[in-house]
């Protein structure tokens, strides 16, 4: 089914999708921001965020191995960071309690921290403890902020990673046209984003990736979960050839969609285990495979990204949901918020 650029304005009440639409302009925004930072040399990169505001660190971790990266998504910050690591807290919102817990851990470590934020307690506990802020613009959701959060660690790594800020740096004018495809007056038989939520809508997605498409997997199962209000699961290869074919052979396909998400630079061995996944489920499965094609690794990946973004918000389009709200999440926030106020037992708030 179509989704017209009036449906489009009549369900997506926020804009969501006019925030995607300046996706390259975001990432350069980003990169832009963490120029005005100051950082010391590092060895090693941590970013503490959940959900819309941990997933750029994700992708970094997918595409940058010249130092370690890791992601945490807890209230507790692991015991061997210390002063070799640069920790990156995220909260777009700024009041994330699991975030700030880790946070506040890093500051008594005394760590080197940044933060990203577009206001909050954080805000405040980057003024009380002179941390270096890089502030977000406000008036986004935090996972459609995605690109600026992005820029700016590309940003935050072009001193021990030059090699990756380039990459992205170059992919812009890839990406603008890449994005011009997917907009909502490009009819559906030429827009790929359409395409895509016509074939998941009603379905149960079940998204495959490897290598630098692991956080695209994620990503796109979290953007049809917020956006278009979707149950959708993800793995990996070559780590799903251990135990979730053995689940998927149980007979149990009604409803299923599987997308396997293609990066043209797969090697051999990810490619044959792509291949003995199609052997195995080709007649009892639908299987949609999605090639990406590109200058650089980056360049695919934040393709496949904006495909994955747009197609979950026509998604929602179709389904008539409005795609910003995500009423689950604020509900458990307060919830949280009045049965514990964890943050200020721990002397945040
Ligand atoms: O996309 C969302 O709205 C959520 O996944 C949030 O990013 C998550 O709840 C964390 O909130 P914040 O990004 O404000 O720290």
């Amino acid at each position: 089914m179509e989704v017209s650029p009036e449906e489009v304005k009549n369900i997506d009440k926020s804009g969501i999708l006019g925030q995607m639409e300046k996706f390259a302009d975001d990432l350069r925004r980003g990169l832009e921001l963490s120029e005005k930072v100051e950082i010391g040399s590092f060895r090693a990169l941590i970013v503490c965020g959940m959900g819309g505001s941990a997933i750029a660190g994700d992708v970094v971790s997918d595409l940058v191995s010249e130092i370690p990266v890791l992601v945490n998504r807890d209230y507790e910050l692991p015991s061997f960071v210390g002063e070799e690591w640069l920790l990156v807290a995220i909260s777009y919102s700024g009041n994330t309690e699991e975030t700030l817990s880790a946070l506040s851990q890093a500051i008594k470590r005394e760590c080197s921290i940044v933060c990203m934020t577009s206001g909050g307690l954080m805000e405040k506990l980057c003024e009380r403890h002179g941390l270096p802020l890089i502030p977000l613009p406000k008036g986004y959701q935090p996972r459609a902020a995605f690109p600026i959060m992005l820029g700016a660690l590309a940003g935050l790594l072009s001193g021990e990673v030059p090699r990756f800020a380039q990459s992205v740096r170059d992919s812009l004018g890839e990406l603008d046209r890449y994005v011009e495809s997917l907009k909502p007056h490009v009819p559906l038989s030429e827009n790929p984003a359409k395409l895509l939520a016509n074939e998941l809508i009603g379905k149960v997605p079940i998204i495959y990736g490897a290598r630098n498409m692991r956080s695209v997997a994620y990503r796109m199962r979290t953007q049809l979960n917020e956006n278009a209000k979707m149950l959708a699961f993800h793995h990996v290869f070559p780590e799903l050839d251990h135990n979730e074919i053995v689940g998927l052979s149980g007979g149990i396909f009604e409803g299923l969609k599987v997308v396997v998400l293609l990066d043209e630079g797969y090697p051999e061995t990810i490619r044959t285990r792509v291949e003995a996944f199609k052997e195995l489920f080709r007649d009892k499965v639908p299987i949609t495979e999605l090639v990406f094609r590109g200058s650089s690794e980056e360049a695919r990946t934040l393709k496949a990204i904006c495909l994955g973004d747009f197609a979950s918000v026509y998604a929602a389009i179709l389904r008539g949901i409005d795609p910003t709200p995500v009423e689950a999440i604020a509900f458990t926030k307060k919830y949280l918020k009045e049965k514990l106020d964890y943050l200020r037992k721990i002397g945040i708030s």
